[in-house]
């Protein structure tokens, strides 16, 4: 298959990164043969690579996800707008009173005070303004451009910050630590122009599916409750469940989580992932998730699950998948499971970005359930 990755539709998928997508191609194989009128799930939705690909297919699609970033990003997915849309609503925004600005070493080091005051109002008035298909993109592109490395045009900006990876947010100590000998000081950002650059790149390629923003939900997909949402059965289910060990993923993110409304520091009690207590809690997790699947599935449903682990838990994550279905109420059967290579080939879901070397990804496999 060609490298999507490579091709120009690829754009609007990077809109922001999210460091544990699996690749476009995945979603993109399973769903080739399908049924247009088929309805799609994913429960881990991430930042909903699964509903990009059904929406290139003309597919519609559900995908839940308990991160607050990866839902930001999911939803800009599928939405349907345009640069100029996008730009008029932030010189609006930018227009408004100013607002207050956190304060601290890490502040100071990590925007320009012009920048942070201009990050500050979008991060305040995008809230209240409705959830249209304009204000999920701005939000998306302002994620995807709140840090990443400095540019050597100061012209020419790409992101905000002071020099950040793009993928996850280093911790304040460890930032300002670095900044600090590094004798790095943030320059004034126009945030226009980051905001132009991005837009202009992923919105060339809109297209339209019965999909709206409003299909992509922030739950735990562990309760039934979310679930309600979906109108239809589901008939293919594309999924990569958290792997087993890696349960930061808004932590990661802390700074992007701070750009959506949450707080100035790094949050540890956030309990909605999946539990990565035992094997045994991660596999009775996955089963609470198969089970609500079961109760909106059409006779013939299949899913198409990629699961890894890390090796520091080497060996279990396949015992851990097989588990949660024979934990299932209903009878699943795996008929049929294949490596999907290691996660060193690639941009791989497995990427972490804490200590590399203890959590280094191990391989991935792919597995496909039915009902029996
Ligand atoms: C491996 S990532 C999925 C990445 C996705 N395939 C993509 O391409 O972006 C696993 C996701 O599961 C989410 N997650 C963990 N526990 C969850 C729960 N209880 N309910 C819903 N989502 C959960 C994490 O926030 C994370 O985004």
């Amino acid at each position: 298959m060609k490298k999507l990755s490579n091709s120009a539709r690829y754009k609007l998928n990077a809109v922001c990164p999210y460091y544990t997508m699996f690749p476009l191609e995945f979603p993109m194989a399973v769903l080739k043969g399908a049924d247009r009128n088929s309805i799609v799930f994913d429960p881990f939705c991430g930042r909903g690579t699964t509903n990009f690909a059904a929406q290139t297919y003309g597919i519609k699609s559900y995908g839940f996800d308990a991160s607050p970033i990866a839902i930001a990003i999911a939803k800009a997915k599928l939405a349907n707008t345009d640069v100029n849309s996008v730009m008029e609503l932030l010189d609006e925004l930018l227009q408004l009173p100013n607002v207050k600005v956190p304060q601290g070493e890490f502040w100071e080091l990590a925007f320009h005070p012009d920048t942070l005051q201009d990050v500050c109002k979008l991060r305040d008035y995008l809230p209240l303004k409705r959830d249209t298909d304009v204000v999920v993109m701005l939000k998306a592109i302002a994620l995807g451009c709140l840090h990443g490395p400095m540019t050597k045009d100061p012209h020419n900006p790409s992101y905000f910050s002071n020099q950040m990876p793009r993928t996850f947010s280093t911790k304040p100590n460890y930032s300002v630590g670095y900044w600090k000998k590094k004798k790095l000081f943030p320059i004034f950002v126009d945030i226009r122009t980051p905001i132009r650059k991005k837009a202009e790149m992923v919105l060339k390629y809109i297209d339209a599916s019965g999909a709206r923003p409003t299909n992509i939900v922030c739950t735990d997909s562990r309760k039934p409750s979310g679930y309600r949402k979906i109108a239809e059965n589901i008939d293919l289910v594309i999924s990569s469940p958290p792997y087993y060990g890696m349960q930061t993923y808004v932590q990661d993110q802390w700074l992007r989580n701070w750009f959506i409304g949450g707080p100035e520091h790094v949050d540890y009690d956030i309990n909605s992932q999946v539990s990565h207590e035992s094997p045994e809690a991660f596999s009775k997790s996955l089963a609470q998730v198969w089970n609500n699947i079961s109760k909106r599935a059409s006779e013939d449903i299949r899913l198409a699950i990629r699961f890894g682990g890390l090796r520091s838990r080497k060996g279990c994550y396949d015992s851990i998948l097989r588990e949660s279905f024979k934990m299932a109420s209903e009878n699943w059967s795996i008929y049929y499971s294949r490596n999907a290579g290691s996660s060193y080939k690639g941009r791989r879901q497995a990427e972490t970005m804490g200590d590399r070397a203890k959590s280094s990804p191990i391989d991935e496999k792919d597995y496909f359930v039915r009902f029996t």
